[in-house]
């Protein structure tokens, strides 16, 4: 896609990729964009790469603007992972920079990563400016959001924020911007992102908001690494980061199991049928047939989590033992919980997700329902009945 003007001197000089549909584990159905910005002043400066196999669109659109790469005085990098810096080598040398600054522990990162001493790398430290010409960056280390090496760079004179992954999303889209494409969609994949990237960085995004908030970076737009460019919708996307990172959630529960013989299942159905008795909104995601990236979405969202899987040697089922190990990784809090499931002969699947519970400090508020073989008339009322339990502390816990 050819360079996108996005204010005065500020281009988009980045790469759409349509076809990555699996991002390390994470389903991107809509695919991603690999995001890079040119500001052309006294001192052309390129912020961020692009993956590597997209090196030639960024160079393209490098000529498209300066008309020769060469042009290009400073780089940043705000972000070492390779979706951002993969394409560093071809760029530096075919760019052949006089800086390319980085955050102390991008230093370490970028050496860890491509072994070249040859390059002109400069440390910045948190806080500190440098001036391009007619305007300044300012640099804001941003700690495990979601890498050690991130930072964000601020430009005061035109009031953007260049946020590496923060605030992105895996969209790709014609649209450069998110007054172009559909709400609905944007903050979708906004909140997918949070609950599949940065969700385990929680208190650093909290303590980055209340960072700028104090500072009183006057914010016109956010110019993320992946997905659309935040111009109408900014106050929209810092609310909703505010209430991500203090895990706030929605009167909502969400219910997943896996199942054998469908007795799971039966269970899952009558605890989602008492839940919603109880005026509860309430999803039913299969383990088997979700992809784990997608519960984790719902996720965020819901205050209540209900877990439910057959027993097999022992344990759970395998597909709900590898959601439950992606959920609990990305450490979710502030939620209600439960557990269920059918059973043969051993019944372990309870208290192993009751564990999973445990550890993601969840309030568990039933101690688990288990069912031998096939369910009776009298243990789906149970189920029923459990719906109900859970929906009412879901209700009671406004403040969770
Ligand atoms: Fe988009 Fe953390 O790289």
């Amino acid at each position: 896609m050819a360079p996108i003007k996005v204010k005065d001197d500020i281009y988009w000089v980045g790469a759409i990729d349509w076809n990555i549909k699996d991002f390390h584990g994470y389903s991107t159905k809509r695919g991603s964009t690999y995001n890079a910005y040119l500001v052309v002043d006294e001192k052309v400066t390129l912020f961020d790469t692009v993956k590597k196999p997209f090196a030639g669109d960024l160079i393209h659109n490098l000529i498209k603007v300066l008309g020769d790469p060469e042009k290009v005085d400073y780089i940043v990098v705000n972000h070492v992972e390779m979706d951002h810096s993969g394409a560093l080598p071809q760029i530096i040398e075919r760019v052949k920079p006089e800086k390319v600054f980085c955050s102390p522990m991008g230093f370490k990162g970028l050496k860890e990563h491509f072994h070249r001493e040859d390059w002109p790398l400069v440390e910045v430290k948190s806080g500190e400016e440098i001036s391009l010409g007619k305007r300044k960056v300012k640099f804001l280390e941003t700690r495990m959001i979601h890498w050690p090496d991130s930072m964000i760079s601020y430009l005061p004179e035109d009031k953007v924020l260049i946020s590496q992954d923060a605030f992105g999303q895996h969209y790709a889209t014609s649209a450069r911007f998110d007054d172009e494409v559909r709400y609905d969609e944007l903050m979708q994949e906004a909140a997918k992102y949070y609950a599949n990237i940065v969700l385990p960085f929680s208190p650093q995004v909290e303590k980055l908001l209340a960072t700028v908030k104090e500072m009183g970076l006057e914010i016109e737009m956010i110019l993320p690494d992946h997905g659309v460019i935040w111009r109408r919708h900014v106050a929209d996307i810092l609310a909703a980061y505010q209430r991500w990172c203090t895990h706030q959630s929605e009167e909502y529960a969400l219910v997943v199991y896996a199942t054998m013989w469908q007795s799971t299942e039966k269970m899952a159905m009558a605890i989602a049928e008492g839940i919603m008795r109880e005026g509860v909104e309430v999803k039913v995601m299969n383990a088997s047939l979700e992809h784990r990236s997608d519960i984790m979405t719902e996720v965020l969202a819901a205050r209540g989590l209900v877990f439910g899987s057959s027993t097999l040697n022992n344990n759970m089922l395998p597909q709900m033992a590898d959601v439950l190990t992606y959920i609990k990784g990305l450490r979710p809090r502030k939620k209600v919980g439960a557990a269920f499931g059918s059973y043969g002969w051993s019944g372990e699947a309870v208290k192993h997700i009751n564990k999973f519970l445990e550890d993601m400090k969840a309030e568990i508020v039933h101690p688990g329902l288990k069912v031998k073989f096939v369910p009776t008339h009298d243990q789906l009322k149970e189920c029923v009945e459990m719906g109900k339990t859970i929906a009412r502390a879901v209700k009671e816990r406004k403040d969770a």
